[in-house]
């Protein structure tokens, strides 16, 4: 029988941390952690992403700030607003909901962010710090995965990773964790991505399993062997007439039929979705606090 890595029961627990923290830093006279988010436009999957990070910040007792911008706007005048928050000294973290629309450049945008208030942890010097092993903010979803496993206390030194998925914000920061010194590293990491071949037979040798690749009910029970630990990173939206918003939620694992073979596994929704909800209010905190690059 699998046990259930509850997103949401850890979720709640940590923001139950920061609120606490938050509390104290209020009797001690600090300042209250400050995160601003710009969104452009007016896409659906972003609009609720946002909604969910001002809902967090309110709930964890921050102060936080939601800059719109209509569809149009120029890549200089985002680059003005920018420039702006990377001065303001009351914000201490801030990001840019991506997607952009297309005549802005994503990569500029995030360039252009003030690293040290980079809670998105997108931008090239904390992605390279990853990378090395140094102090850094780690994007959301990789570091919500992280604290899941050590909140579960999942083994993972010598174990075998399979991280389907390549992206810069999953794939790759996921992996260069799972391989750093020390838990919940020290495990030996498998990329795989469209073009791996073999991919049912790598996956099968797998002790712990990360789908990040977007196809909904990806992995199924024949590509597992027993005991494996999934983490499931996949969000997509698929129609259903069974939800008031007109769509549900859909992992890239087929929960019902791997679930016969875990011994752990995350749910969708209610796993590793609120896990990055929650790490980007405790980069938030730890920006405020000055824990990574100072004040
Ligand atoms: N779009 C989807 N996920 C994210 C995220 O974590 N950060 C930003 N800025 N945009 C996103």
């Amino acid at each position: 029988m699998y046990k259930l890595l509850d997103g949401k029961l850890i979720s709640e627990q940590i923001k139950t941390e920061i609120a606490e923290e938050v509390k104290r830093m209020m009797e001690a006279g600090m300042k209250r952690p400050h995160l601003a988010v710009i969104i452009v436009g007016h896409d659906g999957g972003s609009e609720s992403y946002v909604a969910g990070k001002i809902k967090d910040c309110e709930t964890c007792g921050f102060q936080s700030t939601l800059i719109r911008f209509e569809e149009d706007v120029t890549e200089e005048r985002l680059l003005e607003e920018v420039d702006r928050l990377n001065r303001d000294s009351d914000v201490d973290g801030f990001i840019v909901q991506l997607p952009l629309p297309k005549h802005i450049s994503e990569q500029k945008i995030i360039e252009a962010i003030d690293y040290r208030k980079d809670v998105d942890g997108f931008h090239p010097i904390n992605v390279g710090r990853l990378s090395i092993g140094l102090p850094c903010y780690i994007s959301a979803t990789p570091a919500g995965i992280m604290e899941l496993l050590k909140r579960y206390q999942i083994e993972t030194c010598g174990k075998n990773c399979v991280v389907i998925g390549r992206s810069n914000i999953v794939g790759k920061p996921t992996a260069m964790l799972l391989m750093q010194k020390g838990y919940p590293g020290d495990a030996t990491v498998t990329v795989c991505h469209s073009r791996t071949q073999n991919l049912k037979e790598i996956c099968r040798e797998a002790d712990i399993i990360v789908a990040a690749l977007g196809q909904p009910e990806f992995l199924k029970a024949d590509m597992v062997k027993d005991g494996v630990v999934i983490i499931d990173v996949g969000t997509t939206r698929v129609p259903s007439t069974e939800t008031k918003s007109g769509f549900k939620l859909k992992g890239d694992v087929d929960f019902n039929d791997v679930a016969t073979k875990a011994s752990y596994i995350t749910p969708v929704p209610g796993g590793v979705g609120l896990m990055t909800r929650v790490s980007l209010m405790k980069n938030t905190l730890l920006a405020a606090k000055g824990e990574i690059y100072g004040k």
